[in-house]
């Protein structure tokens, strides 16, 4: 985090987001917010009202591989189409409420790695979670989105760029004053929290300002692989996968991964003959084909026969059978996964709270994405290791889950941009 601050190309790269204000819970108004790099694509129009209630109108959107892995001129032309058919069902209120002298204000929800230069710009440093678009990276992506948007007649301009952490920490902190830190826990993992404009060494930058959220981009942490306990699997699932030798804690914690480090961890029992009799199947020989949700599935199934646990096996991945050993051990390494990816998690989230020096103190995280939504137990297992790492003052962190808050964050920070 220090090495950061101080300059900027570090492997844990500390984003200055530019965002210097933390919401009141009193900001008003209406703004559009489009938000990509999670499951789905989310267009949302945010109005946050005088009572301090939130209402969001949102439609989602699938982002097609073709979208993915073409050309980003392509995926940019796609997201302004989304927010023009977005726009052209909205009722004529709130159309007028959105709008000011004719233009729409929208918040830019990009969850990927920016080297952010001002609230309304940033160029793309590379593409994660599967993404791999041709002629976007070190580009402006603000500036592509509204060209796009120019290009094709869409009445919005977009004034602010946040990271999805930076919206959920903002969403949160909008709700509960104490919030210090937003955290991602879904197909990739990241992290964002407030820190001194005198400690970020690196930024030059006149405000009267005290604070400035900072995007730690903690997926990359260790890519020299030097700290972490790396195993075969993961080295397998890094080796293969679109960016080798990056992401390397994020490979480790989040949904994009854990089922193919899972089945890594199989195929080589598989191979020495502890489970399925060392049959395996075509399906499972394939890439990503265990889905990190079958860990959840697994993970919950009590049931004396492991019967969905069985179910997955058999009839999904097509194994030609199983024993209740075997289960046994599949449902075994499932829980080392998850306990292994809650608990570096939780490592990521001591290292930040020591750093801010507030273990005594206390605070909020907001927490969104899948992983953290839907996995069992993913919550208790994060608590359990800040207990073991802060002893009974981890009692003193409060945990969080912010749903979809980094829609209604983009809006908080398009508005204090607009302000
Ligand atoms: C959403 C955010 O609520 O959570 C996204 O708006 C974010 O930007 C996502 O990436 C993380 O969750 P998942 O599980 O969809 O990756
Ligand atoms: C990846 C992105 C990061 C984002 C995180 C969670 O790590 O690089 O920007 O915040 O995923 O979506």
């Amino acid at each position: 985090m220090n090495k950061g601050l101080e300059k900027h190309g570090q492997t844990v790269a500390m984003v200055p987001s530019y965002v210097t204000g933390v919401p009141t819970g009193k900001e008003v108004g209406t703004f559009l917010a489009l938000d990509l790099g999670g499951t789905n694509l989310r267009v949302c129009l945010i109005k946050l009202g005088s009572d301090g209630n939130i209402s969001i109108k949102q439609q989602k959107y699938k982002v097609s591989e073709t979208y993915k892995t073409g050309e980003a001129r392509q995926l940019f032309d796609f997201l302004a189409d989304c927010i023009d058919k977005f726009l052209a069902e909205l009722n004529e209120t709130d159309k007028r409420s959105s709008s000011k002298e004719g233009k729409l204000n929208l918040g830019f929800t990009f969850s990927f790695p920016v080297e952010q230069t001002a609230i309304d710009k940033g160029n793309l440093i590379s593409w994660t979670k599967g993404f791999t678009c041709a002629g976007a990276v070190g580009k402006d992506v603000v500036f592509m989105l509204q060209e796009a948007l120019n290009r094709k007649g869409v009445p919005v301009k977009v004034s602010a760029l946040v990271n999805d952490t930076v919206g959920t920490l903002l969403a949160h902190a909008y709700k509960h004053p104490k919030t210090l830190l937003g955290v991602i826990l879904g197909t990739g993992t990241n992290c964002a929290y407030f820190e001194k404009i005198s400690n970020i060494k690196k930024l030059q930058f006149n405000s009267n300002a005290e604070h400035m959220i900072i995007n730690l981009e903690w997926g990359s942490f260790d890519n020299e692989k030097k700290v972490l306990p790396i195993t075969m699997f993961d080295n397998k699932l890094d080796r293969e996968s679109n960016i080798p030798r990056f992401q390397i804690f994020e490979k480790m914690v989040s949904g994009m991964y854990l089922g193919e480090i899972t089945r890594n961890v199989l195929l080589n029992l598989i191979d020495r003959k502890l489970i399925f009799d060392g049959i395996s199947s075509k399906d499972f020989n394939t890439h990503y084909s265990f889905e990190t949700a079958y860990l959840s599935t697994i993970e919950e199934d009590d049931s004396d026969t492991l019967e969905n646990v069985r179910k997955i096996l058999e009839e999904e991945l097509n194994i030609p059978s199983t024993t209740l050993t075997d289960r046994k051990i599949v449902k075994r390494v499932c829980q080392i996964v998850g306990i292994r990816s809650a608990r570096l998690s939780a490592a990521g989230l001591s290292a930040i709270i020591s750093h801010c020096n507030v273990i005594e103190t206390g605070c909020d995280i907001g927490i969104d994405g899948s992983l953290f939504e839907f996995y069992p137990a993913f919550e208790a297992r994060i608590k359990n290791a800040l207990r073991e790492h802060f002893g009974s003052n981890a009692d003193n962190i409060n945990l969080g889950l912010a749903r979809d808050g980094s829609g209604v964050g983009a809006a908080l920070a398009a508005m204090l941009s607009v302000k």
